[in-house]
């Protein structure tokens, strides 16, 4: 149901335009109108008087973020078996888990904790990953419309490298579930959760099945999220199994799965070359960037600075179990972390992340693959979380910027005190 009636918060707002800068409104009101961003005012005007009005205090109210990347049935091994590479860590951990939510009493418990924490959490979008179970993906789906998030959740596709256990029958097999998945979600009607198209990375996924995708693609116009230079080892073997692949985004692009018509976000990028970067560009593939997974994984550090340089869109990805944490504060925290490493211990040529900049990419750089989302500019849907941060005492008084920072640095789910999604209140 649409949120109709017109209402405004009242406290200290904080948002951003552009990358690099924030727009700081301390006692101000934020408008609501049809589930969008009214507008801003220090004082209500007068053919606004009288609509309620949600007052509070010196607490601080941002745009909802948004998780560009991460996969809800890893959320039961996060923090466990850490040590190890891409492969083997999807050998070892992932795909033995990911082959329990053929069971639907665990999905539905499994999925009941991540759906919980992310709901209590500053996120109000996301990308995710379920498995290659239709009935488990639609249920993750249910508990997240339930709760109000926004999500585009994809049933993953796998018909090759993979074991027994987890692996569909033929790419034949793969696509005729996709459709069926596709089907049963459009019966559901939901609101606010919406399917997109999850080839799980090209490892996983036969020639004919990307091109049996591509068809699913055009037909339905939905769209598409997959992982991309991540790791060594996994781009050494796209090349053997691609040989034809001029880079590995080439790999997707050749099946027409890289952006252009197919809006689509590909996760890590933390090797992607000079032509595979031209390539996202022109294709305006977004990059749902990792920075905590791609610490544990010990894969690298992407070159987000350049994306960013080459305007091509970027957002954060938790990637949680690659990452541990559903939270978006650690993940901007970790993107700033990992840039200063970057810079210092090998390339001096791209300046480490402020604190403003991964602010913009946890909220409107994400955001802007849902659209209009992420900034309290008028015409935005009206994802809006309140931070009580008393919890983090200081024995002096703090200016609000400041206030965010620490929130970025040191917040959790603790400083959440509510949270809308397209003028919804859901917390
Ligand atoms: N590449 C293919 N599958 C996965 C996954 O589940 N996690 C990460 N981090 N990378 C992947
Ligand atoms: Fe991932």
């Amino acid at each position: 149901m649409k949120q109709k009636q017109t209402f405004a918060l009242k406290g200290n707002l904080i948002y951003t335009k552009e990358i690099g800068t924030l727009e700081i409104l301390e006692q101000h009101y934020l408008v609501c109108e049809e589930g969008k961003v009214q507008g801003i005012y220090p004082e209500l005007p007068e053919q606004l008087c009288g609509i309620p009005v949600e007052e509070l205090g010196d607490r601080l109210i941002i745009p909802g973020l948004t998780d560009l990347h991460v996969h809800a049935p890893q959320y039961s091994f996060r923090s466990l078996n850490m040590d190890m590479e891409l492969l083997e860590w999807l050998e070892t951990n992932t795909f033995p888990e990911e082959s329990k939510f053929q069971d639907l009493d665990y999905a539905k418990k499994a999925y009941g904790i991540f759906t919980e924490n992310v709901k209590h959490s500053a996120t109000t979008r996301a990308c995710i990953f379920g498995t290659i179970h239709n009935e488990a993906t639609l249920l993750l789906m249910d508990q997240l419309e339930e709760a109000g998030i926004a999500a585009m959740v994809g049933k993953v596709n796998m018909d090759r490298n993979s074991p027994d256990y987890l692996r569909e029958t033929s790419a034949e097999e793969s696509a005729k579930a996709t459709r069926a998945w596709i089907q049963a979600v459009a019966e559901r009607h939901y609101e606010r959760v919406q399917p997109i198209l999850t080839p799980r990375f090209t490892p996983s996924c036969s020639d004919e099945l990307m091109e049996l995708l591509h068809g699913i693609q055009k037909e339905t116009g939905l769209s598409v999220q997959s992982h991309l230079s991540e790791n060594p080892g996994e781009i050494a073997w796209v090349q053997e199994l691609c040989p034809w692949s001029k880079f590995y985004g080439d790999a997707y692009d050749h099946f027409g799965m890289f952006g252009g018509e197919c809006r689509t976000i590909m996760a890590h990028c933390v090797y992607s070359g000079d032509e595979e970067i031209q390539r996202m560009k022109e294709n305006g593939v977004f990059i749902a960037h990792c920075p905590e997974s791609n610490t544990n994984l010990s894969s690298g550090i992407a070159p987000v600075r350049r994306y960013l340089d080459e305007q091509i869109p970027v957002g954060l990805g938790s990637d949680v179990a690659g990452g541990t944490t559903e939270n978006l504060f650690a993940a901007m925290r970790h993107a700033i972390q990992a840039s200063k490493l970057r810079w210092r211990l090998s390339d001096q040529s791209l300046q480490p992340l402020n604190m403003e900049e991964v602010f913009y990419l946890a909220s409107k750089g994400g955001g802007a693959f849902f659209g209009k989302v992420g900034s309290f500019e008028p015409g935005y849907e009206f994802d809006a979380v309140i931070l009580d941060d008393a919890r983090l005492e200081h024995p002096q008084p703090l200016n609000v910027k400041q206030r965010l920072e620490r929130v970025i640095y040191l917040g959790d789910e603790r400083e959440v005190a509510g949270k809308y999604v397209a003028g919804r209140k859901v917390l």
